[in-house]
Protein backbone atom coordinates (compact mmCIF):
# COMPACT_ATOMS: atom_id res chain seq x y z
CA UNK A 1 0.00 0.00 0.00
CA UNK A 2 1.52 3.22 -0.72
CA UNK A 3 2.66 5.63 2.13
CA UNK A 4 2.14 9.31 2.76
CA UNK A 5 4.91 11.60 3.94
CA UNK A 6 3.51 13.31 7.76
CA UNK A 7 4.64 15.74 10.16
CA UNK A 8 4.05 16.01 13.35
CA UNK A 9 5.21 17.45 16.88
CA UNK A 10 4.78 15.02 19.97
CA UNK A 11 5.84 15.60 23.02
CA UNK A 12 7.85 18.89 21.67
CA UNK A 13 9.77 17.00 19.23
CA UNK A 14 9.28 17.11 15.22
CA UNK A 15 8.69 13.88 13.57
CA UNK A 16 8.24 13.09 9.82
CA UNK A 17 7.60 10.02 8.91
CA UNK A 18 5.70 7.70 6.39
CA UNK A 19 2.73 5.99 6.99
CA UNK A 20 -0.16 4.35 5.58
CA UNK A 21 -3.64 5.80 4.84
CA UNK A 22 -5.04 3.24 7.05
CA UNK A 23 -2.45 3.77 10.18
CA UNK A 24 -4.41 4.82 13.13
CA UNK A 25 -2.50 7.18 15.23
CA UNK A 26 -2.64 4.94 17.91
CA UNK A 27 -0.72 2.49 16.04
CA UNK A 28 2.05 5.40 14.74
CA UNK A 29 2.33 6.23 18.49
CA UNK A 30 2.97 2.83 19.66
CA UNK A 31 4.30 0.99 17.00
CA UNK A 32 6.15 3.63 14.55
CA UNK A 33 7.25 6.02 17.83
CA UNK A 34 7.82 3.62 20.75
CA UNK A 35 5.25 5.66 22.57
CA UNK A 36 3.65 2.56 24.47
CA UNK A 37 2.28 5.13 27.45
CA UNK A 38 -1.51 5.56 25.09
CA UNK A 39 -2.76 2.03 25.39
CA UNK A 40 -5.12 0.16 23.15
CA UNK A 41 -8.67 -1.17 25.18
CA UNK A 42 -10.87 -1.29 22.91
CA UNK A 43 -9.81 -0.01 19.39
CA UNK A 44 -13.79 1.18 19.08
CA UNK A 45 -14.26 4.76 21.40
CA UNK A 46 -15.40 3.79 24.30
CA UNK A 47 -12.62 3.06 27.05
CA UNK A 48 -10.29 5.92 26.12
CA UNK A 49 -7.14 4.29 27.05
CA UNK A 50 -5.82 5.67 24.11
CA UNK A 51 -6.58 9.42 24.84
CA UNK A 52 -3.73 11.73 24.20
CA UNK A 53 -3.76 15.62 23.27
CA UNK A 54 -3.70 16.51 19.47
CA UNK A 55 -3.90 20.51 18.80
CA UNK A 56 -5.37 21.32 22.11
CA UNK A 57 -8.10 18.63 22.28
CA UNK A 58 -8.45 15.25 23.65
CA UNK A 59 -8.86 12.47 20.95
CA UNK A 60 -9.18 9.06 21.40
CA UNK A 61 -6.27 7.74 19.14
CA UNK A 62 -7.75 4.73 17.81
CA UNK A 63 -10.18 6.52 16.08
CA UNK A 64 -7.92 9.33 14.21
CA UNK A 65 -6.16 8.57 11.48
CA UNK A 66 -2.61 9.29 11.75
CA UNK A 67 -2.79 11.23 8.08
CA UNK A 68 -5.37 12.91 10.13
CA UNK A 69 -2.80 14.61 12.74
CA UNK A 70 -0.33 15.49 9.82
CA UNK A 71 0.69 18.97 11.16
CA UNK A 72 -0.36 18.51 14.01
CA UNK A 73 0.54 18.92 17.66
CA UNK A 74 0.20 15.79 19.84
CA UNK A 75 1.09 14.94 23.55
CA UNK A 76 1.38 11.55 25.03
CA UNK A 77 1.09 10.65 28.85
CA UNK A 78 5.10 10.33 28.09
CA UNK A 79 5.07 14.46 27.55
CA UNK A 80 3.49 14.90 30.99
CA UNK A 81 6.32 15.24 33.57
CA UNK A 82 7.90 18.40 34.20
CA UNK A 83 10.99 20.18 32.74
CA UNK A 84 13.17 18.74 35.29
CA UNK A 85 11.83 15.21 35.09
CA UNK A 86 9.35 15.44 38.23
CA UNK A 87 6.01 14.25 38.08
CA UNK A 88 2.92 16.67 37.05
CA UNK A 89 0.86 17.50 39.47
CA UNK A 90 -1.75 15.02 37.97
CA UNK A 91 0.94 12.57 37.78
CA UNK A 92 1.60 13.59 41.42
CA UNK A 93 -2.16 13.71 42.06
CA UNK A 94 -2.62 10.07 40.97
CA UNK A 95 -0.02 8.72 42.98
CA UNK A 96 -0.85 10.32 46.42
CA UNK A 97 -4.69 9.88 45.96
CA UNK A 98 -4.53 6.06 44.68
CA UNK A 99 -5.94 7.06 41.58
CA UNK A 100 -5.19 3.40 40.57
CA UNK A 101 -4.80 0.13 40.97
CA UNK A 102 -3.68 -1.89 37.27
CA UNK A 103 -2.96 1.32 36.10
CA UNK A 104 -3.92 0.08 32.40
CA UNK A 105 -6.40 3.29 31.96
CA UNK A 106 -4.38 5.54 33.88
CA UNK A 107 -2.52 7.54 30.51
CA UNK A 108 -5.67 8.42 29.35
CA UNK A 109 -7.42 9.37 32.33
CA UNK A 110 -4.16 11.53 32.65
CA UNK A 111 -4.29 13.07 29.68
CA UNK A 112 -8.54 13.42 29.80
CA UNK A 113 -7.75 15.51 33.16
CA UNK A 114 -5.27 17.68 31.86
CA UNK A 115 -7.25 18.91 29.06
CA UNK A 116 -10.47 19.16 31.32
CA UNK A 117 -7.97 21.13 33.46
CA UNK A 118 -7.05 23.84 30.95
CA UNK A 119 -10.76 23.85 30.26
CA UNK A 120 -11.87 23.96 33.74
CA UNK A 121 -9.02 24.99 36.18
CA UNK A 122 -11.47 24.47 39.06
CA UNK A 123 -13.73 21.67 38.69
CA UNK A 124 -16.55 20.07 41.11
CA UNK A 125 -16.72 16.52 41.99
CA UNK A 126 -19.86 16.59 39.48
CA UNK A 127 -17.53 18.56 36.61
CA UNK A 128 -14.84 15.84 37.01
CA UNK A 129 -17.15 13.02 36.52
CA UNK A 130 -18.44 14.27 33.66
CA UNK A 131 -14.94 15.31 31.93
CA UNK A 132 -13.81 12.04 32.61
CA UNK A 133 -16.77 10.10 31.36
CA UNK A 134 -15.45 9.12 27.85
CA UNK A 135 -12.07 6.97 29.68
CA UNK A 136 -13.11 4.09 31.68
CA UNK A 137 -11.85 2.15 34.68
CA UNK A 138 -12.29 -1.18 35.93
CA UNK A 139 -10.59 -0.78 39.28
CA UNK A 140 -10.59 2.11 41.27
CA UNK A 141 -14.51 2.62 41.45
CA UNK A 142 -13.40 6.48 40.19
CA UNK A 143 -13.59 8.01 43.63
CA UNK A 144 -9.93 8.03 43.91
CA UNK A 145 -9.36 9.37 40.16
CA UNK A 146 -11.59 12.90 41.35
CA UNK A 147 -9.63 13.02 44.29
CA UNK A 148 -6.73 12.60 41.99
CA UNK A 149 -7.83 15.54 39.86
CA UNK A 150 -8.91 17.85 42.80
CA UNK A 151 -5.50 17.31 44.53
CA UNK A 152 -3.65 18.29 40.51
CA UNK A 153 -6.30 21.23 40.41
CA UNK A 154 -5.47 22.54 43.92
CA UNK A 155 -1.62 22.30 43.27
CA UNK A 156 -1.72 23.89 40.13
CA UNK A 157 -4.16 26.47 41.05
CA UNK A 158 -1.19 27.74 44.16
CA UNK A 159 1.42 27.38 42.12
CA UNK A 160 -0.02 30.19 39.46
CA UNK A 161 -1.32 32.44 42.57
CA UNK A 162 1.91 32.40 43.49
CA UNK A 163 3.56 33.09 40.56
S1 LIG B 1 -8.64 1.98 22.65
FE1 LIG B 1 -9.32 3.90 21.98
S2 LIG B 1 -11.14 4.25 23.09
FE2 LIG B 1 -10.52 2.26 23.71
S1 LIG C 1 -6.67 1.30 37.30
FE1 LIG C 1 -7.15 -0.58 36.30
S2 LIG C 1 -8.49 0.02 34.70
FE2 LIG C 1 -8.21 1.83 35.83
Amino acid sequence: MSKTQIKLTVNGKAVETLVEPRTLLIHLLREGLSLTGPHIGCETSHCGACTVDLNGRSVKSCTVFAVQADGGEIVTVEGMANADGSLSPLQEGFMQEHGLQCGFCTPGMIMRAHRLLQENPDPSDEEIRWGLSGNLCRCTGYQNIVKAVKYAAKKINAREAAE
